[in-house]
């Protein structure tokens, strides 16, 4: 089991802190608990299935044994939670640098963090943070869930339009466990590295800057153009009436005009 979810090199410095799950409701739920009893700085968590997978507003997340990645590592920044905006995004440049080296093609990211790949929804990021006293905080949870081995026909009939696996695209065999241990190695890499660095990659990944967007808030939907990202991870928009306006991961979903991306 453990062989055949992640398999860290040996020597790296998170290989003592992975725990394995051959099922869980969800490893951002255990990676809180775990975390509020004090475990430390990169501890991971891997599972073969979740039963209660979350995704970013309250959605859930599809989590079959045998094809995805369910993975949750806990970090603790020692800072305060407005200069963590940017741990998100940190996230999906990870994402993309590790089904790049492990599945050989580069997804990009639909802001703020679904991994996509012509048209389709490959994964995405559920990040959660503790805020201690004084706003610093005490942990961040950050989610990750990637679709790998899926065939079009394995997504529940209202996804197979928009979701997508990693084995529909890449022009070789995809090996589960390599693409696990590949986001470890991006996860641990770009943890430090400073936040214009990281910025300056997730504008080059992110492609939704440039394109015609819909904002969905509940039942509201508004029309505008992205124009640019901040370096907090705000998507700046231009709305019909010249007004611009910064939109913040939490409120919103963001759309294409014309279907999902
Ligand atoms: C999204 O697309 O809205 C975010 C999906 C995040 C899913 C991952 S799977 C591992 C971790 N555990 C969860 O319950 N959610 C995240």
């Amino acid at each position: 089991m453990k062989d055949t979810i992640l398999t860290l090199l040996d020597g790296h410095p998170w290989q003592m802190l992975v725990q394995y799950y051959p099922t869980i409701d969800s490893t951002n739920n255990r990676a809180k608990e775990l975390a509020f009893q004090g475990a430390p700085h990169g501890t991971v968590l891997i599972a073969d299935q979740q039963t209660g997978g979350r995704g970013r507003l309250g959605r859930s997340f599809q989590s079959p044994s045998g094809v995805g990645i369910y993975l949750s590592v806990i970090l603790r920044p020692q800072c305060h939670a407005q200069e963590l905006m940017h741990l998100t995004c940190a996230a999906g440049v990870a994402m993309c640098e590790a089904v790049e080296q492990a599945a050989a093609f580069r997804p990009r990211i639909k802001w703020t963090n679904d991994l996509v790949f012509e048209g389709r929804k490959l994964g995405g990021i559920l990040t959660e943070l503790k805020i201690g006293s004084e706003g610093l905080v005490e942990y961040a949870v950050i989610g990750i869930g990637i679709n790998c081995l899926q065939k079009p026909e394995d997504f529940p009939a209202e996804l197979q339009e928009i979701a997508g696996s990693l084995a529909m695209f890449s022009p070789c065999a995809v090996d589960r466990a390599q693409v696990a241990a590949q986001m470890v190695n991006a996860l641990y890499k770009i943890s430090r590295m400073c936040k214009q660095d990281i910025m300056t990659l997730y504008r080059k990944d992110c492609m939704t800057v440039g394109t015609d967007v819909s904002l969905v808030r509940g039942s509201e939907v508004r029309h505008g153009h992205a124009e640019e990202i901040d370096d907090d991870g705000g998507l700046l928009v231009r709305f019909p009436d010249g007004h611009l306006e910064t939109v913040s991961s939490g409120e919103v979903s963001v759309r294409g005009m014309y279907g999902y991306v």
